[in-house]
C-alpha cells in the first residue's frame, strides 16, 4: 500500500525539479530589436543559471531612447540558439596623428575578458583587420594572462603605392588592410600599435590606423577608410563579432548523469559537444525533422516537411506526402502502386475489373440520390420554417433592428450551420469550458479567415437560461472595453441562442493562480503582473457600473470569469448573472445567483443586488491574488472555510504575513502589499456602503500597481513596460549610456576597456 504512495511522491518530485528550470512564461523574449531565446533571459529565474554571466542579459534604455541588450557590459547584437552563437559590439581601435601636439594619440589598453562567462570567440568567422598605411598593430592575449593561455599574432597595413589604393575596393589584402587569423578557444584579446610605425609623417594623406576584431563577413573594405574619417564614423565605433557558447565545461556524457542540472530538456533534442573540446561545455540541439529550442520542455517541435510554403516538395508524386513525427512518408494514392518518393505511381492491373463494376453501379446511385435529393429539399423547407419561428421567438429581428441603429458596434449574425461546421458538430473535444449556464466550444469560423472564436451553447433551455442568454447579448453586445470579453455575434435561429465571443488563449485567472485540472502545476505570477491583472479587471467592473444608469451589475464576479489573453491582459466575461439594477428600491430579485465563496452577505440577506455586491466579490479576486488560496475551502475548518473569513481573522489578529503567498513576500516590499490587503479588507466590509466604489479600487490598483517593485527586484523601464503591457511611462535612464555614445567620446589618456573595469 505505501509503494505507490513512494512512486508517487518520487515522480512528483522530479517534475518539480525539472519544471523549476524553466523560465515562465512572462518573462521577457524581445527588447529593441533582439529576440532573447532562452537559456538566455533577462532577471533571475528567466536565464539558465550556471553561476556564470553567460546567460544573463539585461535590457537598457540607452541615452538615444532605444532599448539595447547587455550581458554583463557587452552590447549584443543578436542570439542564436539553433548555432549556439551570440553576436556582440567589438570596439574599432583608432591610432591617430593628432597635429596640434604632435603626437600619436590612441595606444589604449582596449581588451575584452569573457573569463567571466561561456564565450569563446569563434575562430572561423572572425579576423583581426588592420586598416592604415603604416601600421602594425597586434592582437594579444588580456594583461595579465599566465602561462600557457598566452598568444600573440598581429598584422601590417601599408600602402606601398598610394595610387594603388583606389582599385583596392572591397578586398582586404594587403593594400591599405590586412586580415589575420585568431587563434582557436579565445575568451579575451587586447590590441596595441607598434609605436615604431606612425602616420606622423604621412598625416596629410592619412592620419589615423585602425584596427579590430571583426566578423570577416559583415566588413568591407573601402579605399576611403584609409584617407577620412570614414570608417569610425559610418560604423560608430562598433563592428560585430561572432562569440560562440556552451553550458558548463562537461561533456554530454558527464552532463547527462546530472539529470536535474542537465539542459537538453526537450522531448526530441540531443546533446552536442562544444567545437572547442573536452571539457569546454556543451549545447542541444533539436533531432533531425524537429525544429525549436531544445532548451525548453516540449521546445523542440516536429518540421512539417510537406508544407510546400516553407520547403521545396520532397516527394517526386505531388499529393502524396504525408508528414509524420519526425519526418514524412511518400505513399502512392489508394489503387495505384509505384515509388512516390523518387519514381511515380501507376494503376494497379487487378484494379480493372473493379472500374467496370463501379460504372454499372453508379448508374444506380445516381438514381437514389435524385430521389433522395427531392426528399431533402422538402426537408429544408420545413426546417427553415421552424428556424425562422425561434429567430422570431428571441425577438431576432427586434434585436437585428436595434444593433443596426447603434453605430459602431460590430456585431455579426450566424447561422447554426456556421457554428456547427466550426465546431465540427459541437465535439466533445472542442468543449473549453463548461458552466452553470452553458458549454463553451472553441471554434473556428470559415466565413471569417478562419478567426478563432468561443462559442457557448446552454445545455437545457429553461425559461431562466434563455433569458440568461438574452441579458448576457443585451448586455455585451452594447458595450466595449478592451478588458470586457469582445462578443462578435450570436446565432437565434435554434431553439437556445449561442453567444459567439473573440477566442481568449491563455486561460482563466483561476487557472493561472491555481494550476489546472490536469494536475498542471500553479505558475510563478510577478506581484507587479498580479496588480496589474486586479486593475484591469477592477478598470472593466468601474466601466460597467459607471456606464448605464441604473449600472450594469456583474453579479458573478470571481476568478474563473476573468479571461487572460495572450498579453495576460484581464477580460471580464459571463455575463449570464448580470443585471441592470434595479432603479426603484422595491424591485427585488427573486433568486439569489452567483457563487459560493464570492457572495456579498448582505446581498444574501438583503436579497438585493448593488453595485457592491460586485466590490465585495472583487475583494474575494485580490484575496486570491495575494494568498494563492481559493475561495472557498471545503476541507477546512468552519471559520477557515471561507477565504474571505479566514483573511479577515488572520488580519484582525496581526497574522497577515501567515496566510500571504510565500512567493510574494520576497519579492515586493510589505509596505505595498499591506496596502493591497488593506484594499482588499475595506472591499469586505460588511456593509456595502462602507465599502469603496468599483472606480475608487481601479484607481487605488492603478497607483499600488506604478509603487509595486520591478519582478526582478529593480525597476526597468523596458521590462516593466513588457511586463506591464504598457508604454513605459519612466524616461529614459539617464545612467544607462550607450555603448557606441561612450566608444566615440572616449579620452585615450585614461585606460578604457570593455570587460571588466580594472581596479584603480
Ligand atoms: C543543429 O542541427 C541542425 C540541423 O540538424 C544543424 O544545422 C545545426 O548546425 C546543429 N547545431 C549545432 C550547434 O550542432
Ligand atoms: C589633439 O590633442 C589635444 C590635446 O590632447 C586635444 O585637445 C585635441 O582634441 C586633439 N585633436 C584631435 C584631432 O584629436
Ligand atoms: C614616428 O616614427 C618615427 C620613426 O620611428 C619617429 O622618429 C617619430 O618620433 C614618430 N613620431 C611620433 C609622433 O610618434
Ligand atoms: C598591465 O596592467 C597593469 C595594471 O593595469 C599595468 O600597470 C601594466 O603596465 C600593464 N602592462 C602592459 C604590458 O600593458
Ligand atoms: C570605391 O567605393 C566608393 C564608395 O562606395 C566609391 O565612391 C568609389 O568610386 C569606389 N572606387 C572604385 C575604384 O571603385
Ligand atoms: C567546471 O565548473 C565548475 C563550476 O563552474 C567548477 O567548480 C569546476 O572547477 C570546473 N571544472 C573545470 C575542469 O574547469
Ligand atoms: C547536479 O546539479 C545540481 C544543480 O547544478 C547541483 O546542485 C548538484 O550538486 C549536481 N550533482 C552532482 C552529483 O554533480
Ligand atoms: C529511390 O528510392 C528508393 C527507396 O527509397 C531507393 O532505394 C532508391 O535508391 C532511390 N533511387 C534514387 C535514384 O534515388
Ligand atoms: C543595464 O542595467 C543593469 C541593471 O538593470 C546594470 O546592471 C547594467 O550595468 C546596465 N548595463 C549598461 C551597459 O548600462
Amino acid at each position: 500500500m505505501l509503494l505507490p504512495l513512494i512512486i508517487l511522491a518520487l515522480s512528483a518530485r522530479s517534475a518539480a525539479e525539472a519544471a523549476a528550470m524553466q523560465p515562465s512564461e512572462m518573462c521577457l523574449r524581445r527588447c529593441g530589436d533582439v529576440e532573447i531565446p532562452y537559456p538566455f533571459g533577462v532577471g533571475s529565474g528567466c536565464h539558465l543559471e550556471t553561476g556564470d554571466w553567460t546567460f544573463v542579459l539585461s535590457c537598457n534604455r540607452s541615452a538615444d531612447g532605444r532599448l539595447r541588450v547587455y550581458n554583463y557590459e557587452i552590447e549584443v547584437v543578436d542570439v542564436s540558439v539553433r548555432r549556439g552563437q551570440l553576436r556582440i559590439y567589438s570596439a574599432i581601435n583608432p591610432w591617430c596623428y593628432n597635429g596640434s601636439t604632435s603626437a600619436m594619440n590612441g595606444q589604449s589598453n582596449w581588451w575584452y575578458d569573457m573569463s567571466i562567462t561561456n564565450f569563446r570567440i569563434n575562430d572561423a568567422l572572425n579576423r583581426f583587420t588592420v586598416i592604415g598605411c603604416n601600421s602594425l598593430a597586434y592582437i594579444l592575449s588580456p594583461n595579465g594572462t599566465a602561462g600557457a593561455d598566452r598568444y600573440m599574432t598581429g598584422c601590417m597595413a601599408m600602402c606601398p603605392g598610394a595610387g594603388r589604393l583606389e582599385k583596392e575596393n572591397g578586398s582586404c589584402a594587403g593594400v591599405g588592410c590586412c586580415q589575420t587569423a585568431i587563434p582557436a578557444g579565445l575568451n579575451g584579446y587586447q590590441v596595441s600599435f607598434e609605436e615604431k610605425f606612425n602616420t606622423s609623417a604621412i598625416a596629410g594623406f592619412s592620419r589615423c590606423s585602425y584596427a579590430v576584431l571583426v566578423e570577416a563577413s559583415a566588413f568591407d573594405f573601402r579605399a576611403s577608410y584609409v584617407t577620412t574619417d570614414e570608417f569610425m564614423a559610418s560604423n560608430g565605433g562598433q563592428l560585430p563579432l561572432v562569440l560562440d557558447w556552451a553550458i558548463g565545461n562537461n561533456t554530454c556524457e558527464e552532463a547527462k548523469r546530472n539529470a536535474s542540472a542537465y539542459a537538453c530538456v526537450s522531448a526530441n533534442s540531443e546533446c552536442v559537444e562544444s567545437r572547442y573540446g573536452r571539457g569546454r561545455g556543451y549545447l542541444c540541439n533539436c533531432s533531425a525533422g524537429y525544429d525549436g529550442n531544445p532548451y525548453l520542455l516540449d521546445g523542440c517541435q516536429d518540421i512539417n516537411e510537406c508544407d510546400e510554403s516553407r520547403f521545396r516538395y520532397p516527394c517526386s508524386v505531388p499529393g502524396t506526402c504525408v508528414n509524420t513525427p519526425g519526418g514524412f512518408t511518400c505513399t502512392c494514392p489508394d489503387k495505384t502502386i509505384g515509388n512516390a518518393y523518387n519514381g511515380t505511381c501507376g494503376d494497379n492491373k487487378s484494379q480493372l475489373g473493379w472500374k467496370i463494376a463501379i460504372g454499372i453501379s453508379s448508374g444506380v446511385v445516381i438514381l437514389i440520390v435524385t430521389a433522395s435529393c427531392v426528399y431533402m429539399i422538402h426537408a429544408k423547407r420545413r426546417l427553415a420554417k421552424i428556424k425562422r419561428e425561434h429567430f422570431r421567438q428571441h425577438g431576432g429581428l427586434l434585436l437585428f433592428e436595434e444593433m443596426k441603429s447603434r453605430q459602431g458596434l460590430s456585431f455579426a449574425l450566424f447561422t447554426q450551420e456556421e457554428l456547427e461546421q466550426a465546431t465540427n458538430r459541437f465535439d466533445e473535444r472542442n468543449v473549453i469550458g463548461k458552466g452553470g449556464n452553458g458549454t463553451v466550444y472553441r471554434g473556428t469560423i470559415a466565413k471569417d479567415n478562419g478567426a478563432v472564436v468561443a462559442i457557448k451553447r446552454c445545455r437545457l433551455a429553461t425559461e431562466r437560461q434563455k433569458k440568461e442568454f438574452g441579458k448576457e447579448m443585451l448586455i455585451l453586445s452594447q458595450i466595449n472595453h478592451r478588458n470586457i470579453v469582445k462578443l462578435y455575434g450570436c446565432c437565434l435561429e435554434v431553439e437556445v441562442p449561442m453567444l459567439v465571443y473573440k477566442y481568449i488563449p491563455n486561460g482563466t485567472l483561476y487557472r493561472l493562480i491555481h494550476g489546472g485540472e490536469g494536475g498542471a502545476s500553479a505558475r510563478r505570477i510577478p506581484f507587479a503582473a498580479r496588480v496589474r491583472i486586479a486593475h484591469q479587471a477592477a478598470e472593466a467592473l468601474a466601466y460597467l457600473h459607471s456606464w448605464a444608469s441604473p449600472p450594469i451589475i456583474h453579479g458573478d464576479v470571481k476568478t474563473s470569469n476573468i479571461l487572460l489573453d495572450e498579453d495576460y491582459a484581464a477580460k471580464v466575461s459571463d455575463f449570464g448573472a448580470s443585471t441592470l439594477a434595479p432603479a426603484d428600491a422595491a424591485q427585488f430579485v427573486t433568486f439569489v445567483q452567483g457563487t459560493c465563496g464570492y457572495l456579498d452577505p448582505e446581498y444574501m440577506r438583503t436579497c438585493r443586488l448593488t453595485d457592491k455586491s460586485d466590490v465585495y466579490s472583487f475583494g474575494v479576486v485580490l484575496l486570491e491574488l495575494l494568498t494563492c488560496r481559493k475561495a472557498l475551502n471545503l476541507e477546512e475548518l468552519e471559520e477557515e472555510k471561507y477565504l474571505s473569513s479566514q483573511f479577515l481573522l488572520a488580519v484582525g489578529e496581526g497574522r497577515l504575513g501567515e496566510i500571504l503567498d510565500p512567493q510574494i513576500k520576497g519579492e515586493q516590499s510589505m509596505e505595498v502589499i499591506e496596502q493591497v490587503a488593506e484594499l482588499a479588507k475595506q472591499c469586505l466590509e460588511i456593509s456595502g456602503e462602507k465599502r469603496p466604489s468599483m472606480r475608487e479600487v481601479a484607481e487605488e490598483l492603478d497607483r499600488l500597481g506604478k509603487l509595486s517593485l520591478h519582478p526582478w527586484g529593480q525597476p526597468n523601464s523596458g521590462e516593466l513596460a513588457a511586463l506591464l503591457g504598457g508604454s513605459p511611462s519612466m524616461a529614459a535612464d539617464s545612467d544607462q549610456i550607450e555603448l557606441s555614445t561612450s566608444t566615440r567620446n572616449i579620452s585615450f589618456s585614461d585606460t578604457a576597456y570593455i570587460g571588466i573595469r580594472s581596479p584603480r
